[in-house]
Protein backbone atom coordinates (compact mmCIF):
# COMPACT_ATOMS: atom_id res chain seq x y z
CA UNK A 1 0.00 0.00 0.00
CA UNK A 2 1.05 3.40 -0.93
CA UNK A 3 2.20 5.35 1.74
CA UNK A 4 1.14 9.10 2.32
CA UNK A 5 2.51 12.50 4.12
CA UNK A 6 -0.45 13.36 6.39
CA UNK A 7 0.69 17.27 6.66
CA UNK A 8 3.65 18.53 4.58
CA UNK A 9 6.11 18.58 8.12
CA UNK A 10 4.05 15.69 9.47
CA UNK A 11 4.25 11.59 9.05
CA UNK A 12 4.05 9.28 6.53
CA UNK A 13 1.13 6.83 7.46
CA UNK A 14 -0.35 4.06 5.66
CA UNK A 15 -3.49 5.69 3.62
CA UNK A 16 -5.66 2.60 5.52
CA UNK A 17 -4.93 3.14 8.97
CA UNK A 18 -6.09 0.46 11.74
CA UNK A 19 -8.03 1.41 14.96
CA UNK A 20 -8.15 -0.53 17.92
CA UNK A 21 -11.38 0.47 19.88
CA UNK A 22 -12.81 -2.63 19.69
CA UNK A 23 -10.02 -4.82 20.37
CA UNK A 24 -10.78 -6.00 23.70
CA UNK A 25 -8.53 -9.01 23.85
CA UNK A 26 -4.61 -9.61 23.16
CA UNK A 27 -5.30 -12.82 20.66
CA UNK A 28 -7.51 -10.05 18.93
CA UNK A 29 -4.19 -7.80 18.74
CA UNK A 30 -1.83 -10.18 17.49
CA UNK A 31 -4.03 -11.62 14.90
CA UNK A 32 -5.15 -7.54 13.95
CA UNK A 33 -1.58 -6.41 13.81
CA UNK A 34 0.23 -9.44 12.06
CA UNK A 35 -2.79 -9.09 9.01
CA UNK A 36 -2.49 -4.88 9.09
CA UNK A 37 1.25 -5.22 8.42
CA UNK A 38 1.22 -8.20 6.09
CA UNK A 39 -1.22 -5.45 3.89
CA UNK A 40 0.83 -2.18 4.24
CA UNK A 41 -1.01 -1.39 7.24
CA UNK A 42 1.60 0.33 9.50
CA UNK A 43 -0.44 3.41 11.46
CA UNK A 44 -2.23 2.29 14.61
CA UNK A 45 -4.77 4.39 16.21
CA UNK A 46 -5.32 4.64 19.74
CA UNK A 47 -6.73 6.64 22.14
CA UNK A 48 -5.94 6.37 26.12
CA UNK A 49 -9.34 5.72 27.16
CA UNK A 50 -9.81 3.14 24.91
CA UNK A 51 -11.11 -0.04 26.54
CA UNK A 52 -12.01 1.85 29.84
CA UNK A 53 -7.98 2.44 29.73
CA UNK A 54 -6.76 -1.16 29.07
CA UNK A 55 -6.09 -1.19 25.42
CA UNK A 56 -2.84 0.49 24.87
CA UNK A 57 -1.58 -1.97 27.76
CA UNK A 58 -2.84 -4.97 25.70
CA UNK A 59 -0.96 -3.73 22.48
CA UNK A 60 2.11 -2.79 24.37
CA UNK A 61 2.07 -6.70 25.13
CA UNK A 62 2.48 -7.71 21.87
CA UNK A 63 5.32 -4.97 21.50
CA UNK A 64 7.01 -6.06 24.45
CA UNK A 65 6.66 -9.93 22.62
CA UNK A 66 8.11 -8.95 19.51
CA UNK A 67 10.30 -5.79 19.85
CA UNK A 68 11.17 -5.50 16.11
CA UNK A 69 7.33 -4.37 15.70
CA UNK A 70 7.68 -1.00 17.17
CA UNK A 71 9.75 0.18 14.49
CA UNK A 72 7.76 -0.88 11.79
CA UNK A 73 4.94 1.21 12.95
CA UNK A 74 3.92 4.40 13.45
CA UNK A 75 1.93 5.09 17.13
CA UNK A 76 -1.11 7.20 17.13
CA UNK A 77 -2.89 7.99 20.56
CA UNK A 78 -5.05 10.64 22.11
CA UNK A 79 -6.01 12.43 25.58
CA UNK A 80 -8.21 15.08 26.70
CA UNK A 81 -11.16 12.84 27.86
CA UNK A 82 -11.40 11.64 31.43
CA UNK A 83 -13.90 8.81 31.89
CA UNK A 84 -16.14 7.65 35.73
CA UNK A 85 -14.92 4.83 36.09
CA UNK A 86 -13.24 2.53 38.62
CA UNK A 87 -9.98 2.88 37.74
CA UNK A 88 -10.56 6.56 37.76
CA UNK A 89 -11.63 7.26 41.19
CA UNK A 90 -10.45 10.97 41.27
CA UNK A 91 -13.06 11.14 38.21
CA UNK A 92 -16.59 12.24 39.29
CA UNK A 93 -18.00 13.11 36.34
CA UNK A 94 -16.80 12.27 32.56
CA UNK A 95 -15.09 15.50 31.66
CA UNK A 96 -12.56 16.97 29.27
CA UNK A 97 -9.32 17.85 30.41
CA UNK A 98 -6.79 19.49 28.14
CA UNK A 99 -4.43 21.02 30.88
CA UNK A 100 -0.65 21.11 30.60
CA UNK A 101 -0.08 18.70 33.91
CA UNK A 102 -2.95 16.29 32.80
CA UNK A 103 -1.36 16.13 28.93
CA UNK A 104 1.50 15.58 30.38
CA UNK A 105 0.70 12.61 32.56
CA UNK A 106 -1.22 11.15 30.34
CA UNK A 107 1.44 10.88 27.62
CA UNK A 108 3.72 9.99 30.05
CA UNK A 109 0.95 6.71 31.25
CA UNK A 110 0.79 6.04 27.09
CA UNK A 111 4.32 5.56 26.51
CA UNK A 112 4.84 2.96 29.84
CA UNK A 113 1.59 1.00 28.58
CA UNK A 114 3.33 0.61 24.81
CA UNK A 115 6.54 -0.01 26.23
CA UNK A 116 7.71 2.69 23.95
CA UNK A 117 9.88 6.51 24.17
CA UNK A 118 7.46 7.75 21.69
CA UNK A 119 4.46 8.14 20.16
CA UNK A 120 4.44 9.38 16.40
CA UNK A 121 0.89 11.35 16.77
CA UNK A 122 -0.74 12.63 19.55
CA UNK A 123 -4.35 14.07 19.21
CA UNK A 124 -6.59 16.24 21.46
CA UNK A 125 -9.66 13.58 21.55
CA UNK A 126 -12.47 16.10 21.95
CA UNK A 127 -12.80 20.19 21.69
CA UNK A 128 -12.73 21.51 25.37
CA UNK A 129 -14.95 23.95 26.25
CA UNK A 130 -11.91 24.89 28.76
CA UNK A 131 -9.19 24.59 27.21
CA UNK A 132 -6.37 26.36 27.22
CA UNK A 133 -4.07 27.23 24.45
CA UNK A 134 -1.13 28.50 25.72
CA UNK A 135 -1.05 25.72 28.34
CA UNK A 136 -1.17 23.30 25.33
CA UNK A 137 1.28 24.97 23.49
CA UNK A 138 3.22 24.48 26.47
CA UNK A 139 2.41 20.81 27.00
CA UNK A 140 2.78 20.10 23.32
CA UNK A 141 6.35 21.92 23.27
CA UNK A 142 7.79 20.35 26.28
CA UNK A 143 6.80 16.72 25.16
CA UNK A 144 8.40 17.65 21.44
CA UNK A 145 11.63 19.09 23.04
CA UNK A 146 11.70 15.86 25.02
CA UNK A 147 11.03 13.39 21.79
CA UNK A 148 8.32 11.89 23.53
CA UNK A 149 5.96 13.12 20.79
CA UNK A 150 7.10 13.61 17.02
CA UNK A 151 3.74 15.16 15.60
CA UNK A 152 0.65 16.75 17.12
CA UNK A 153 -2.98 17.15 15.96
CA UNK A 154 -6.72 17.00 17.10
CA UNK A 155 -10.00 15.54 16.73
CA UNK A 156 -13.24 16.39 16.06
CA UNK A 157 -12.54 20.30 15.99
CA UNK A 158 -15.40 22.05 13.63
CA UNK A 159 -13.09 24.90 11.97
CA UNK A 160 -12.75 27.86 14.17
CA UNK A 161 -11.61 25.40 17.22
CA UNK A 162 -8.70 23.88 14.79
CA UNK A 163 -7.81 27.35 13.38
CA UNK A 164 -7.70 29.19 17.00
CA UNK A 165 -5.52 26.04 18.63
CA UNK A 166 -3.20 26.44 15.25
CA UNK A 167 -2.57 30.01 16.32
CA UNK A 168 -0.80 29.55 19.44
CA UNK A 169 1.16 26.43 18.56
CA UNK A 170 4.84 26.82 17.32
CA UNK A 171 4.42 23.43 15.15
CA UNK A 172 1.31 22.21 12.58
CA UNK A 173 -1.27 20.35 13.86
CA UNK A 174 -1.33 17.48 11.30
CA UNK A 175 -4.54 16.28 11.35
CA UNK A 176 -7.68 16.72 12.27
CA UNK A 177 -9.61 13.10 13.02
CA UNK A 178 -13.39 13.64 12.14
CA UNK A 179 -16.21 11.27 11.66
CA UNK A 180 -16.62 10.75 7.94
CA UNK A 181 -18.27 8.03 5.91
CA UNK A 182 -20.84 7.99 2.72
CA UNK A 183 -23.21 7.97 6.03
CA UNK A 184 -21.69 10.61 7.66
CA UNK A 185 -20.57 13.06 4.82
CA UNK A 186 -21.20 16.37 6.41
CA UNK A 187 -17.12 17.34 6.76
CA UNK A 188 -17.92 17.95 2.89
CA UNK A 189 -20.43 20.67 2.98
CA UNK A 190 -20.02 22.44 6.54
CA UNK A 191 -16.61 23.62 5.41
CA UNK A 192 -14.32 21.47 7.72
CA UNK A 193 -12.71 19.69 4.93
CA UNK A 194 -11.83 23.26 2.98
CA UNK A 195 -10.27 24.38 5.89
CA UNK A 196 -8.69 21.10 6.15
CA UNK A 197 -7.61 21.54 2.89
CA UNK A 198 -6.10 25.40 3.37
CA UNK A 199 -3.87 23.88 5.76
CA UNK A 200 -2.74 21.03 3.98
CA UNK A 201 -3.66 19.23 6.64
CA UNK A 202 -5.14 15.34 6.10
CA UNK A 203 -8.26 14.16 7.61
CA UNK A 204 -8.24 10.70 9.51
CA UNK A 205 -11.86 9.35 9.00
CA UNK A 206 -13.16 7.62 12.25
CA UNK A 207 -15.94 5.27 11.51
CA UNK A 208 -15.14 4.74 7.99
CA UNK A 209 -18.59 2.09 7.65
CA UNK A 210 -20.38 3.91 10.23
CA UNK A 211 -19.20 1.71 12.91
CA UNK A 212 -20.87 -1.41 10.97
CA UNK A 213 -24.67 0.03 11.89
CA UNK A 214 -26.28 0.55 8.05
CA UNK A 215 -25.34 -2.75 7.15
CA UNK A 216 -29.09 -3.44 8.56
CA UNK A 217 -30.41 -1.30 5.96
CA UNK A 218 -31.04 -3.98 3.26
CA UNK A 219 -32.78 -1.60 0.78
CA UNK A 220 -29.91 0.91 0.42
CA UNK A 221 -27.22 -1.95 1.18
CA UNK A 222 -29.01 -3.63 -1.80
CA UNK A 223 -28.29 -0.83 -4.37
CA UNK A 224 -24.84 -0.15 -2.99
CA UNK A 225 -24.08 -3.43 -3.81
CA UNK A 226 -25.23 -3.26 -7.47
CA UNK A 227 -22.64 -0.34 -7.57
CA UNK A 228 -20.06 -2.92 -5.80
CA UNK A 229 -20.77 -5.00 -8.68
CA UNK A 230 -19.76 -2.70 -11.17
CA UNK A 231 -15.92 -2.28 -9.27
CA UNK A 232 -16.04 -6.27 -8.91
CA UNK A 233 -15.61 -4.98 -5.38
CA UNK A 234 -17.08 -5.78 -1.51
CA UNK A 235 -19.75 -2.86 -0.47
CA UNK A 236 -17.58 -2.38 2.07
CA UNK A 237 -14.20 -1.98 -0.29
CA UNK A 238 -16.15 0.44 -2.10
CA UNK A 239 -17.36 2.42 0.77
CA UNK A 240 -13.43 3.11 1.83
CA UNK A 241 -12.68 3.60 -1.98
CA UNK A 242 -15.65 6.26 -1.58
CA UNK A 243 -13.25 8.54 1.26
CA UNK A 244 -10.04 7.59 -0.66
CA UNK A 245 -11.20 9.37 -3.51
CA UNK A 246 -11.62 12.48 -1.70
CA UNK A 247 -8.62 15.33 -2.60
CA UNK A 248 -8.47 16.40 1.10
CA UNK A 249 -6.75 13.50 0.97
CA UNK A 250 -8.52 11.20 3.94
CA UNK A 251 -7.12 8.12 5.74
CA UNK A 252 -10.20 5.59 7.12
CA UNK A 253 -9.32 3.94 10.07
CA UNK A 254 -11.04 0.41 10.08
CA UNK A 255 -12.42 -1.03 13.31
CA UNK A 256 -12.78 -3.84 12.25
CA UNK A 257 -11.88 -7.00 14.36
CA UNK A 258 -11.70 -9.93 11.32
CA UNK A 259 -8.37 -10.24 9.69
CA UNK A 260 -9.74 -10.46 6.03
CA UNK A 261 -11.66 -7.14 6.88
CA UNK A 262 -9.20 -5.71 7.30
CA UNK A 263 -7.40 -6.93 3.89
CA UNK A 264 -10.65 -6.26 2.27
CA UNK A 265 -9.74 -2.50 3.42
CA UNK A 266 -6.35 -2.58 2.81
CA UNK A 267 -7.64 -3.49 -1.20
CA UNK A 268 -9.93 -0.30 -1.54
CA UNK A 269 -6.39 1.78 -2.39
CA UNK A 270 -6.69 0.54 -5.80
CA UNK A 271 -10.13 1.06 -6.45
CA UNK A 272 -10.81 4.20 -8.80
CA UNK A 273 -14.18 5.74 -8.46
CA UNK A 274 -15.78 7.32 -11.44
CA UNK A 275 -16.84 10.90 -10.69
CA UNK A 276 -20.64 10.25 -11.53
CA UNK A 277 -20.60 7.08 -9.04
CA UNK A 278 -19.01 8.64 -5.93
CA UNK A 279 -22.47 11.40 -6.47
CA UNK A 280 -24.77 8.50 -7.21
CA UNK A 281 -23.30 6.23 -4.02
CA UNK A 282 -24.17 9.63 -2.33
CA UNK A 283 -27.56 10.03 -3.93
CA UNK A 284 -28.43 6.05 -2.86
CA UNK A 285 -27.79 7.27 1.27
CA UNK A 286 -29.68 11.11 1.01
CA UNK A 287 -32.08 9.62 -1.15
CA UNK A 288 -32.20 13.07 -3.37
CA UNK A 289 -30.10 14.66 -6.49
CA UNK A 290 -27.49 17.40 -5.39
CA UNK A 291 -29.21 20.75 -5.81
N1 LIG B 1 -11.63 10.25 17.30
C1 LIG B 1 -12.78 9.76 17.73
O1 LIG B 1 -13.56 10.42 18.43
C2 LIG B 1 -13.13 8.35 17.36
C3 LIG B 1 -14.43 7.85 17.63
C4 LIG B 1 -14.72 6.54 17.26
C5 LIG B 1 -13.74 5.75 16.65
N2 LIG B 1 -12.49 6.25 16.42
C6 LIG B 1 -11.43 5.44 15.76
O2 LIG B 1 -11.96 4.94 14.53
C7 LIG B 1 -11.78 3.53 14.48
C8 LIG B 1 -12.85 2.93 13.61
O3 LIG B 1 -14.15 3.15 14.16
P1 LIG B 1 -15.30 2.09 13.94
O4 LIG B 1 -14.99 0.84 14.65
O5 LIG B 1 -16.58 2.76 14.24
O6 LIG B 1 -15.08 1.84 12.36
P2 LIG B 1 -15.89 1.12 11.21
O7 LIG B 1 -14.83 0.47 10.35
O8 LIG B 1 -16.84 2.07 10.60
O9 LIG B 1 -16.76 -0.01 11.91
C9 LIG B 1 -16.23 -1.24 12.33
C10 LIG B 1 -17.37 -2.06 12.85
O10 LIG B 1 -18.19 -2.44 11.76
C11 LIG B 1 -18.36 -3.86 11.78
N3 LIG B 1 -18.52 -4.37 10.40
C12 LIG B 1 -19.64 -4.94 9.89
N4 LIG B 1 -19.45 -5.30 8.63
C13 LIG B 1 -18.20 -4.97 8.30
C14 LIG B 1 -17.44 -5.14 7.12
N5 LIG B 1 -17.92 -5.68 6.02
N6 LIG B 1 -16.18 -4.69 7.13
C15 LIG B 1 -15.66 -4.11 8.25
N7 LIG B 1 -16.34 -3.96 9.41
C16 LIG B 1 -17.61 -4.38 9.43
C17 LIG B 1 -17.10 -4.38 12.46
O11 LIG B 1 -17.37 -5.66 12.97
P3 LIG B 1 -16.24 -6.81 12.90
O12 LIG B 1 -15.25 -6.48 13.94
O13 LIG B 1 -17.02 -8.03 13.19
O14 LIG B 1 -15.66 -6.81 11.51
C18 LIG B 1 -16.89 -3.33 13.52
O15 LIG B 1 -17.73 -3.55 14.65
C19 LIG B 1 -11.78 3.10 15.96
O16 LIG B 1 -11.11 1.87 16.14
C20 LIG B 1 -10.99 4.23 16.57
O17 LIG B 1 -9.60 4.02 16.38
C21 LIG B 1 -12.18 7.53 16.76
Amino acid sequence: MKRQRIHPKGPEFSQVIAGVWKWLDETTHERCISAALDCGISTFDHADIYGQYSIEELFGRVLRQQPGLRNKMELVTKCGISLKVESRPENRIKHYNTSYSYIIRSVEQSLQNFGTDRIDLLLLHRPDPLMNPYEIAKAFSDLYEQGKVLHFGVSNFTSTQFEMLQTYLPMPLVTNQLEVSLFKPEVFFNGVADTMMKHQTGIMAWSPLGSGKYFDDLEKMQDLGVMADKYKASTAKLLFAWLLQHPARLFPITGTTKTERIQEAAGAVDIVLDRQDWFAMLKIITGRDVA
